[in-house]
């Protein structure tokens, strides 16, 4: 399924590098896939744009009939102008400002509050509306402790035992919950999934909520990243989805739309950065090469020590060694990889940064004053560039404009 290194290399050679390139038949897979391992005629797929809002990727997403969920008013408006529909897109934002909640609503987009003292002030300002509400499913896991986003050390969701004074709000301002939501992590395991499910489901009663149309259960789905890392069964893992959540409708007495916001399922796989090596050190013996890029433009290594797999695409077969793959940023932390075991590197090399489709360019800075890599979306064989790069020239010159002196 992944792109042939060879196609990679005429990609770096057409476009030049640093590079990211998607494979967007692999998205579109993911996206389809999905409801072949869930059947539930009401399943509704919102992509967690945070992990790439690339316009190409959202309009690939919107026209497959894709939701979204955004996180700030940026992606709000941005979700709005790649042609998805309000009604389509979910807002559950952390920490939101009074400014930011009154800009939402104005769009008519559905506002998911996850504490109770937004919830308040969202009742004052907007009595009768409809709403979502983000409850923290006390369920610790994800790819490691900066990805869990449960329990009661998180910032995010109302506790599960606050459900009394969420009512006591929603009847006071006449509010109409139409949604509950939980995401746990990101990078959990099935396990997992099934006990936030039961957990968020256990205060879905009609008594509590009698007017939701959807439970929505975050995204989160794991991906393997390490070549020897096991893939969950998705099939299995679909099934036991699908039968919690019609055990529960029975229950509630009404079919409910379910939904997910997956965001790494979607499009990590999708992904490569492509860089070129410029300079080679030996430092007695400690091999160091270093390329043309850094972590303001793939972060994830440098910001919670993630893993993403290296391969060198320019000498396949070279005699193995161990490197530092590091980058051009003036920071001895600026790194891919460390004592990474590869192909013989030499200057001048394509290495490709594997699994960069998620939380990689849209973690993206410009620091050090370096513009981002140009973006290409690959769909049935062919290339297309969906963002440029900008020149340094244009990034210089953006600073000069956003300067107020
Ligand atoms: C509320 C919410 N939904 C969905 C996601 C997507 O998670 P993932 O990319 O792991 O699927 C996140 C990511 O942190 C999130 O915070």
């Amino acid at each position: 399924m992944s792109l042939s290194r060879e196609f990679l290399l005429r990609q770096a050679e057409e476009y030049s590098t640093p590079l990211y390139v998607y494979d967007g038949d692999m998205i579109l897979d993911r996206y389809h896939r999905l409801f072949d391992f869930i059947k539930w005629p009401g399943l509704k797929v919102h992509f967690a744009m945070k992990a790439n809002s690339n316009l190409g990727i959202l309009k690939l997403l919107n026209k497959a009939g894709a939701y979204l969920d955004t996180v700030s008013p940026g992606e709000v408006i941005l979700g709005l102008k790649a042609g998805f529909p309000r009604e389509r897109i979910i807002y559950t934002a952390n920490n939101l400002t009074e400014a930011e909640m009154h800009m939402v609503h104005e769009q008519g987009v559905l506002m998911n509050i996850g504490s109770v003292s937004r919830l308040a002030k969202f009742g004052k300002a907007f009595p009768g509306s409809e709403l979502c509400l983000r409850f923290n499913p006390d369920v610790r896991d994800g790819e490691n402790e900066r990805l869990m986003t449960a329990g009661d050390i998180a910032k995010f969701g109302i506790l599960l035992d606050q459900v009394d004074k969420v009512r006591e709000l929603a009847a006071k301002y006449n509010l109409k919950v139409v949604g509950l939501h939980e995401h746990t992590g990101s990078g959990i395991q099935d396990e997992s999934v099934y006990k936030s499910m039961k957990a968020l489901m256990g205060i879905a009663t009609p008594e509590n909520f009698p007017d939701l149309r959807f439970l929505d259960f975050g995204g989160g789905f794991k991906v393997p990243y390490k070549p020897d890392e096991k893939r969950i069964d998705y099939v299995k893992m679909g099934a036991e989805i699908t039968r919690l959540f019609t055990e529960f409708c029975d229950k509630y007495g009404r079919k409910l739309e379910l939904r997910f916001e997956p965001g790494k399922y979607m499009v990590a796989e999708s992904g490569y950065l492509l860089v070129q090596i410029n300079t080679l050190k030996d430092n007695h013996g400690y091999l160091i090469a270093g390329c043309n890029s850094g972590f303001p433009q793939l972060i994830r290594p440098v910001f919670y020590g993630a893993y993403h797999h290296v391969r060198n695409l320019s000498n396949p077969d070279g005699a193995a060694n161990v490197y530092d793959v590091v980058g051009n940023i003036c920071e001895t932390g600026d790194y891919f990889a460390e004592r990474r075991e590869l192909p013989e590197i030499r200057e001048g090399d394509i290495l490709s940064i594997e699994n960069a489709g998620a939380y990689c360019y849209s973690m993206g800075g410009f620091y050090n004053l370096r513009p981002m890599p140009a973006e290409v979306l690959v769909q049935n064989g062919e290339a297309k560039l969906i963002r440029r790069r900008i020149s340094f020239e244009d990034l210089a010159n953006q600073v000069l404009a956003e300067s107020a002196d």
